[in-house]
């Protein structure tokens, strides 16, 4: 089974002429970490946004070409279906978080998708330990920093066990010591293997990935060190 397949993907917003994606074909194999780096505005949160369904679930525009999870369009699936399988870590941690505590925000997923009690309980407070953040599990996600907020939103995610995971610049607003964990969550991860796809810039992390591509002119090419 694949993971992901993109198939002659192309994409374009509505009430915006330029073509952000243009026939994209693209396959991630299981355990694999793939980054994709880019220019700000080249469409890498928008190519993120169609391989988890959010388009053409969630975003009006064109959409044309198949996106397969696990073998399964996207098109044919709901975004619950989909959340079962594949967890996205938003580039802005604010558009993930809106629970009153740490805790309810990371119980929250496992919680629709009717997983017991105790087994968040395991949960909440394994993610923590994960990022680093057990002290934090009774603040509330507005009285933390942006890297704190973008560290509750991998926990979040992580709570759901997906196998597949998107991290898009999940790490931008963290400290080196929290960058540091997360390589190594990252690393852990594909141990375990899951399937990985991060948007990144930062060489340190870029170094996870075992195949970079850029996202240029809407196209994916393999990245030689040159974002242009
Ligand atoms: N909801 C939207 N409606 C119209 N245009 C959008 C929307 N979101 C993003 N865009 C445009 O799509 C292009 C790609 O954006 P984005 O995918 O966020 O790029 P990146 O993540 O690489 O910075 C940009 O030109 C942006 O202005
Ligand atoms: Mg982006």
């Amino acid at each position: 089974m694949i993971p992901i397949k993109a198939e002659n993907l192309s994409f374009q917003y509505r009430q915006n002429s330029k073509i952000i994606l243009q026939n994209i074909d693209l396959t991630v194999d299981k355990g694999e970490i793939l980054a994709v780096a880019g220019l700000s505005g080249a469409g890498k949160s928008t190519l993120c946004y169609c391989l988890c369904g959010i388009i053409p679930h969630v975003y009006n525009g064109l959409m044309t070409g198949n996106v397969y999870i696990n073998g399964k369009n996207t098109r044919d699936l709901t975004l619950p279906q989909i959340a079962t399988m594949l967890g996205i870590v938003f580039q802005n941690p604010d558009n993930q978080l809106f629970s009153f505590s740490v805790e309810d925000e990371i119980a929250f997923g496992p919680e629709n998708l009717c997983v017991p009690r105790s087994e968040i309980e395991r949960r909440v407070t394994e993610t923590l330990k994960t990022v680093g953040m057990q002290e934090f599990r009774h603040a509330g996600p507005q009285q933390l920093s942006g890297g704190q907020r973008q560290l509750i939103a991998l926990a979040a995610v992580l709570s759901l066990q997906p196998e597949i995971l998107i991290f898009d610049e999940a790490m931008s607003q963290i400290d080196s010591a929290g960058k540091k964990m997360v390589r190594d969550m990252i690393l852990k991860l594909k141990e375990e293997g899951k399937t990985i796809i991060m948007v990144e810039h930062d060489f340190e992390n870029l170094a996870l990935a075992d195949r970079v591509l850029v996202l240029r002119d809407g196209r994916l090419a393999p990245f030689n060190g040159q974002l242009l």
